[in-house]
């Protein structure tokens, strides 16, 4: 148990949701909703990276990520290092070597990879090096950060709530669940059969509820959105999975985000994605342009809850 006016910091390693335990994930949040008042009233806050460099390694695109990592950093008194592509993740040298270079020069990295596993054996090469995970092809726990973080704003507490993810079983969809149900929301992820989230991931989610919280998969999307107060989507192929577009183009076309699907949901549901959109594909132009859109209130807050991350590590 941690004392109630101590702000539990969180370890050196967050490659996952899972890394952080309750009272470390609404210490983030916290402090994100704290860091954001802030910043807007013009106030300064502590820096405490001064001194601090990051590394920013990426091996797939970015604009969100990579821009608000950068500021953050910078915000927080520190600096980034951009270590360029052909050097950075083991094409040069192992990615093993890489981080124990890093190690030496630096107070931590954030990466964007591939498997999880690769991100794993990074960290596991430097101990003393704050890890980071800025999306792997199984998680992307800076965004469940954020998207977390603007549920709050609009509800306080998500105790009780119904959050739909509506497609793929991903990386942004399995982040989102774990810190959902440990917040307590009951989370419902409606795929094409065939897409679900892995069965282990669930039981690790379900394992992690607090206040009542719960996970539910479902193939069918509109009785997915049934009662549900926020319709989260996300692109239907993955960074990596481009080759496999034109296929899952059909699979997932019934399980469109649009202003039929959303009429299904609680009156006055919100509609988030993480993005990028691809707009007529997963999302109407007419849901993520609408009045219920959170989708930029999510992008801002990247920025927040990565701050207070970064704030908190180490
Ligand atoms: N949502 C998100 O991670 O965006 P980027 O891929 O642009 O970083
Ligand atoms: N699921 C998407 C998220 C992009 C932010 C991907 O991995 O490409």
């Amino acid at each position: 148990m941690h004392h109630p006016n101590v702000i539990p910091r969180i370890g050196k390693r967050f490659l996952s949701i899972l890394d952080l335990d309750p009272e470390q994930l609404d210490a983030c949040l916290g402090l994100a909703a704290r860091m954001k008042r802030a910043r807007a009233a013009g106030v300064p806050h502590e820096r405490p990276l001064v001194g601090r460099h990051f590394a920013l390694l990426f091996e797939k695109p970015s604009l969100r990520t990579r821009s608000t990592f950068q500021i953050a950093v910078r915000e927080l008194g520190g600096d980034v290092i951009e270590p360029p592509a052909d050097v950075a993740m083991g094409g040069r040298e192992t990615i093993v070597d890489v981080a124990r270079n890093l190690e030496r020069w630096v107070f931590g990295a954030i990466v964007r990879t591939y498997a999880q596993a690769r991100l794993q054996a990074f960290a596991d090469a430097a101990p003393r090096l704050a890890v980071v995970n800025a999306l792997t092809n199984e998680e992307h726990p800076c965004q469940a950060l954020a998207d977390c973080q603007t549920l709050q704003e609009r509800w306080g507490s998500l105790a009780g709530r119904t959050v739909t993810f509506v497609g793929d079983g991903n990386n942004v969809a399995r982040s989102l669940a774990q810190a959902a149900v440990m917040l307590g929301a009951h989370v419902r992820i409606a795929s094409p059969k065939g897409y679900e989230l892995p069965a282990v991931a669930c039981s690790e989610i379900a394992r992690r509820a607090r206040f009542g919280g719960s996970l539910d998969l479902t193939n069918d999307p509109i009785a997915g959105v049934g009662n549900a107060v926020a319709i989260y989507t996300d692109v239907w192929a993955s960074m990596g999975q481009e080759s496999e577009a034109a296929a899952r183009h059909e699979v997932f076309a019934p399980f469109q985000v649009n202003s039929a699907l959303m009429s299904r949901a609680a009156p006055g549901a919100l509609f988030m994605h993480c993005l990028p959109a691809h707009r007529g594909d997963e999302v109407t132009d007419e849901v993520i342009d609408s009045s219920v859109s959170v989708v930029f209130d999510q992008s801002e807050n990247r920025l927040h809850a990565q701050k207070a991350l970064l704030a908190l590590m180490g």
